[in-house]
Formats: C-alpha cells, sequence, structure tokens
C-alpha cells in the first residue's frame, strides 16, 4: 500500500498546505475572527529559521492560511510568542479608528542562539505587520533558554503581564505600555516536573461550575513529558499582578498523550472561554511522520475548566462539543448496547474519521477495552480499574513513525465510586484526542494507519452487560 500525505491530512484540524509548522502563537479573537499563527518554516518540512505563519476562522474549524505575518530579520528568526489587542493604545501604535493588535515575539539570532523579546504591529486586523523600530524591547541576561512571552492585561494592576520561560522556571514582567518591561518574580524553582527545558507559558484566570475564579500557569517542558518526549504540565493558584503562588504538591499533565505541545490560549475570547489549542506533536519524532510535503497538525480547540476532584484542584478540558455535532452526522447510537458492542467494516468509521461517545459501567467489570483498526493494525485503549490505569497501545497501528519508545502511553487514573467511564474521542485520519470522564484526564496521539480504520469493538473481561451507552457521529465537512 502506498499511502500518500493527504490520506493523512487531518480534515478538521489544521495544518499548513505546505511545510513545516510548530508552536500556535499569538492566538487572538479580533472583529469576528479567530487568529491562527503558528511557527512556520515556509522552506522545509523540517524545522529551520523561523517565521509567523498566519490562518483565520470563524468557526474553529474551516481555516483560511493568510500569507506570512512575520519574516525573519536582522535580529534573527522569530520564535513563539502572543498578541493582544491593546484597546487603550498604551503603545501608542494605533494610526486608525480602531485598537491596534500587538504581537509580543521571541528574536532569536541564529549565530549565537541569543534570545530577545520584541513587537510588532497591526492596525489592519492582522493582515500586515509592522516590527517596531526600537527591537528588541527584553533582553537576555545571559541566560540561555528566554523566550515564548505570554502577555495579557491585568485588571487589578492596570498593567500588562508577561510570562517569559526561562531555563527551567518561568519569569514575570509588567509594563504599563507593552515597550518598557520590569521584572518581578519567578516561579518553578522546587516545583513541578525539570526533566527538560520549559517553553511556552500562559497565565489565566479560570473558573469552576459555579464560577468561583481561581488562576493557572501552564508550562509546556521538552523533554520531561508524562509518556516521553514533549508535554504540557500546569500549576493551580494566586496571582496578585507580580507574584503567582501555588500549594499544588503534586506535578499535574494538562494531557497524557504525546502529542499536544506548546498550546495555550486565546486572547480576547467573546465568550470568555480559556479556549486552548496545541501543536499535535512531539519533538521526539515530529520531523519524522510520513507526510512530506507539510508537517504538523494543531489539536482541535478545547475549553478549560476549573475542577476540584477528591479534594483536588485540577484542570478539565472539554471538546466544544458543539462544533462537533455540527461537523458530524449522528449515525449510530445505542442506549443499551449490552455485553459488547462492534463495528465491522462498517461505513461509519470508513473514512477513519469519527467522534464516539459511550458510557462504561464499571461497577460490574474490572477491565474494559475499545479497539479500532482493519485486518492488519489497530489502536487499543484499556482500562483496568484494579490498576487504575489507562493504557493507550498504538504499537500495531500502523506507520512505525515513533522513535520514542511510547507506543503504550500509560495514564493512571482511578474511578470515582459512580464506577462510571465515560470517554469522548474525536478521531481524524491520523490523530486521536480521547477525553476521559468530561475531561479529567486527556489522551492526544497520533497515529499513521496504512489503511482506514472500519472495524470498532468494545469488549470487558466478562460476558456481562456493561455499556450503558454509545454514540458514534460520522464526521465529515
Ligand atoms: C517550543 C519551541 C519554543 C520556541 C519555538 C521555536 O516548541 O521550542 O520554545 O519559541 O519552539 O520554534
Amino acid at each position: 500500500v502506498t499511502v500518500g500525505d493527504n490520506d493523512y491530512r487531518p480534515d478538521f484540524h489544521f495544518t499548513p498546505q505546505k511545510k513545516w509548522m510548530n508552536d500556535p502563537n499569538g492566538m487572538v479573537y479580533y472583529a469576528g475572527e479567530y487568529h491562527l499563527f503558528y511557527q512556520y518554516n515556509p522552506n522545509e518540512s523540517v524545522w529551520g529559521p523561523m517565521h509567523w505563519g498566519h490562518a483565520i476562522s470563524k468557526d474553529l474549524v474551516n481555516w483560511e492560511e493568510l500569507p506570512i505575518a512575520l519574516y525573519p530579520d536582522n535580529l534573527g528568526n522569530i520564535f513563539s510568542g502572543s498578541i493582544v489587542v491593546d484597546n487603550n493604545n498604551t503603545s501608542g501604535f494605533k494610526s486608525g479608528s480602531e485598537s491596534p493588535l500587538v504581537a509580543v515575539f521571541t528574536h532569536q539570532n541564529p549565530e549565537n542562539n541569543k534570545q530577545t523579546q520584541s513587537l510588532a504591529y497591526s492596525n489592519d486586523k492582522g493582515r500586515t505587520w509592522t516590527k517596531y523600530e526600537n527591537n528588541p524591547v527584553l533582553v537576555n541576561n545571559d541566560k540561555a533558554d528566554f523566550r515564548d512571552p505570554k502577555v495579557s492585561w491585568h485588571e487589578g494592576t492596570q498593567k500588562w503581564v508577561m510570562v517569559l520561560a526561562v531555563g527551567d522556571e518561568i519569569m514575570f514582567y509588567t509594563s504599563s505600555n507593552l515597550k518598557n518591561w520590569v521584572y518581578k518574580n519567578s516561579f518553578g524553582k522546587n516545583v513541578g516536573a525539570h526533566g527538560g527545558v520549559w517553553e511556552c507559558p500562559d497565565l489565566f484566570k479560570i473558573k469552576d461550575a459555579n464560577g468561583q475564579e481561581t488562576w493557572a500557569l501552564l508550562v509546556s517542558i521538552n523533554p520531561g513529558g508524562p509518556n516521553g518526549g514533549s508535554g504540557t504540565q500546569y500549576f493551580l493558584g494566586d496571582f496578585d499582578g507580580e507574584t503567582f503562588t501555588s500549594s499544588q504538591a503534586e506535578t499535574l499533565w494538562l494531557d497524557y498523550g504525546t502529542d499536544n505541545y506548546a498550546g495555550v490560549t486565546w486572547s480576547n475570547e467573546p465568550n470568555n472561554r480559556n479556549l486552548f489549542m496545541g501543536w499535535m506533536s512531539n519533538w521526539s519524532y515530529a520531523q519524522n511522520v510520513p507526510t512530506y510535503s507539510y508537517r504538523s497538525a494543531m489539536t482541535f480547540p478545547r475549553t478549560l475548566h476549573w475542577e476540584k476532584n477528591n479534594g483536588k484542584s485540577i484542570i478539565v478540558s472539554k471538546l466544544p462539543t458543539e462544533m462537533i455535532y455540527a461537523i458530524g452526522g449522528k449515525v449510530v447510537e445505542n442506549n443499551n448496547a449490552g455485553s459488547r458492542f462492534e463495528l465491522l467494516n462498517d461505513e461509519t468509521l470508513g473514512e477513519g474519521k469519527f467522534y464516539l461517545e459511550t458510557t462504561i459501567d464499571f461497577s460490574v467489570i474490572n477491565e474494559a477495552k475499545i479497539e479500532w483498526g482493519n485486518k492488519s493494525s489497530s489502536v487499543v485503549i484499556k482500562y483496568n480499574k484494579i490498576k487504575g490505569e489507562l493504557i493507550l497501545n498504538r504499537a500495531e497501528s500502523g506507520y512505525k513513525f515513533n522513535n520514542l519508545n511510547s507506543n503504550i502511553l500509560k495514564c493512571p487514573y482511578v474511578l470515582p465510586d459512580s464506577n462510571q467511564f465515560k470517554i469522548n474521542m474525536l478521531v481524524d485520519k491520523s490523530s486521536m484526542e480521547i477525553f476521559l470522564n468530561d475531561g479529567e484526564r486527556v489522551i492526544t496521539a497520533l497515529v499513521f494507519p496504512l489503511a482506514p480504520f472500519k472495524n470498532l469493538e468494545i469488549t470487558a473481561n466478562e460476558e456481562i452487560q456493561f455499556i450503558e451507552q454509545i454514540k458514534i457521529n460520522k464526521l465529515s465537512k
């Protein structure tokens, strides 16, 4: 079988038409459009001199790629960063009647790898960008890794706050005009995972179901992720405009899969959601996956929420399901599926794109398995209640792209007293995003099947009625 790039190009995830992409950058909503910028090498399908690619969407599913927004210049390549809407024109960059967009990004000098922070602005809805004449605005204090500014407006202090990844900690800076930055504090020395360099931080307020608020700090780390290579950890705590504090003792992961990295949230989101998107790959193998004309996709957008779970604060991630229903037609629904569920050579899965929702009752069984694939290969998810562990096995899923030695992804999870185990899973041509019990755990993983997966089977360690409900939505644009 020869499988071409487009057999793997996902339908419901952003990919660049051509060449290499990594981190999402500068995600901002402005004048009716969701903007997505991204780390982009227009010359090759591997990492190289970084630019900011650009795409816009009205519905977060259909994306229109626009011309490259930021090109390398004499200060260096354009690494990751963020964009804010400068409503009070604190920067003085406004030239028309609307608020300017201001990008804050890292300049990387390719000769010595020195990293500094710089600005660019747009007064035409993000279509063209002017670099600030006095760049850089924040220079490196000799630390090698000094990058990925995420900027937001802090109401309490009426100042801009920048979170910056520096080595394996986060530094906080403030500014009144986006041009002059003052160092305030650092976070991270004695907490969290430190198996690699810290990158792409994000800081935001997050609400629980009752509307109560706390602060979240996301930190990507590479290597040192929960299943090898790249991963994203987070901290919940307090932020007073200058200092982030957290009493969290454990390392918490936003995603247990190998393929959700450098993700941050949208700025100026119109519905006040913490709307998140990550790069759906892993530095351990991203440049070797079997697509050649282009490389990498973004995750589907997710919303992040705060939840107290067995007395512990966690972030839960949810798929905006209304968006998924909009791209799917419901084809299979079974409210009493019983002791086994099977689709063989089924048209619902025929194009390898579907959205599955199922609820399993673990009061009558100890282990359940969901497997989908074809005659020669498959992906298996297994949950064992006694071990308190979910395992995703992609070792026999098709093309062997994975040099990470992490084809078996493990995710610790203890069931709630209800014994209910609910899975929501979005499967596109070369990815799966699995949400367990309304986003208490998430696993995002790539696979490159050699033929479409047309079979799906849900079984348990006992022949007893254990499936409470199943819905499968066939997805099509
Ligand atoms: C994260 C990262 C960032 C950096 C960018 C370079 O994946 O390493 O820290 O800004 O990619 O492309």
